[in-house]
């Protein structure tokens, strides 16, 4: 912890002049910022990859441009812009943390980091991360790469995940700098990125290898060591898809386990045989599809009809016509399926 104490601005400043010629600055949410788009950004950032996540915020930000825009939206019209993005729950936050946004602080898109985290979806390192990027101000923030360039700068070996944690957020708060911290912000978060990658770390790149406590020490494991599969549990889901020609009957599923919220195919052995019994003709498909946490093993019956039709059921659905199948929030693997009917 020394370094701290010696020239406080020592790692900013190598940060800031590194992140000012060698930045991601042409990331879409970095041009014609607004605290909005940084939020949206942050949030689609918080558990996935840049790259996936640039064609998903620029579709988003080209149906709400604004916050203004975003009022009106429902949260179907939301989960649907997320669509393949996964961690749903994020889509639902944006939609809750707008309808705070909308009755609480007059639609006014909040300002201060206090206002920020009383919003569903933001935590302490999105809230720093929007207060410094669209607001300049002085915030710190630990996202998941700016925890692996610092535990390696001051090479952080504490085990207990809550105590690291702790020292993380000390060693975040005094290496932010009071000044530059638009630049200082985005370009750890570069740095984590793109130079202080988990694996094979480009040290001889590295702006801060020359302060660094674990510069050209760092032996990531052998990928092939790496790709031992971790094993998750099984799911088995059966689904019946009735469908037209261009037309598909979904249902929205109300499970607090996964895909909460999105529109499927039935999963009801009930609503199966109800269907099963007027239809042309059946086809059966198997496809897998991993989650973070489960391994989904899918079955699903394709049940073809000439026209659609009613059906009792205690929840919601609707037939989605092929051409409206971007406007509905359903999971990717549903969405592949039935364009290839
Ligand atoms: N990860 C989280 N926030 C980010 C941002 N604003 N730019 C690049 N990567 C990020």
């Amino acid at each position: 912890m020394s370094k701290i104490l010696e020239d406080k601005d020592q790692l900013s400043d190598l940060i800031i002049e590194w992140y000012r010629s060698h930045g991601r600055a042409e990331l879409p949410w970095r041009k014609n910022i607004t605290p909005y788009k940084i939020w949206i950004s942050e949030i689609m950032l918080q558990q996935t990859q840049v790259k996936t996540v640039i064609p998903y915020f620029l579709r988003f930000i080209k149906t709400y441009p604004t916050f203004n825009s975003l009022v009106l939206a429902s949260e179907d019209q939301i989960i649907a812009l997320w669509s393949g993005l996964g961690f749903y729950r994020r889509a639902k936050n944006i939609y809750r943390a707008k309808e705070q946004i909308k009755n609480s602080f007059n639609k006014e898109f909040p300002d201060s980091f206090d206002d920020l985290m009383s919003l569903p979806g933001i935590g302490e390192s999105t809230a720093g991360a929007i207060m410094s990027i669209a607001y300049k101000k002085s915030y710190p923030i630990l996202d998941a790469n700016v925890k692996r360039v610092l535990i390696r700068y001051l090479n952080v070996t504490e085990e207990s995940a809550s105590k690291k944690n702790k020292i993380l957020w000390e060693i975040s708060r005094n290496e932010t700098p009071t000044s530059n911290i638009f630049d200082y912000t985005q370009g750890i978060m570069d740095l984590g990125s793109i130079v202080c990658k988990p694996k094979d770390p480009l040290c001889s790149q590295c702006p801060i290898a020359s302060i660094c406590d674990s510069a050209f020490k760092i032996v990531t494991k052998s990928s092939k060591k790496e790709k031992t599969k971790k094993n998750k549990p099984q799911i088995d889901i059966n689904f019946t898809l009735a469908h037209t020609d261009n037309e598909y009957l979904l249902f929205k599923r109300n499970e607090k386990t996964f895909w909460d919220g999105l529109w499927l195919p039935s999963e009801q052995p009930k609503m199966h045989k109800i269907l099963k019994k007027e239809s042309s003709s059946q086809i059966h498909l198997s496809r897998k599809h991993k989650l973070t946490h489960l391994d989904l093993n899918m079955s699903i019956t394709l049940l073809r009809y000439n026209k659609s039709f009613d059906v009792r059921s205690n929840g919601q659905y609707r037939w989605v016509n092929k051409i409206d199948i971007n406007n509905v929030g359903m999971p990717a693997p549903i969405k592949k399926i039935i364009l290839e009917i």
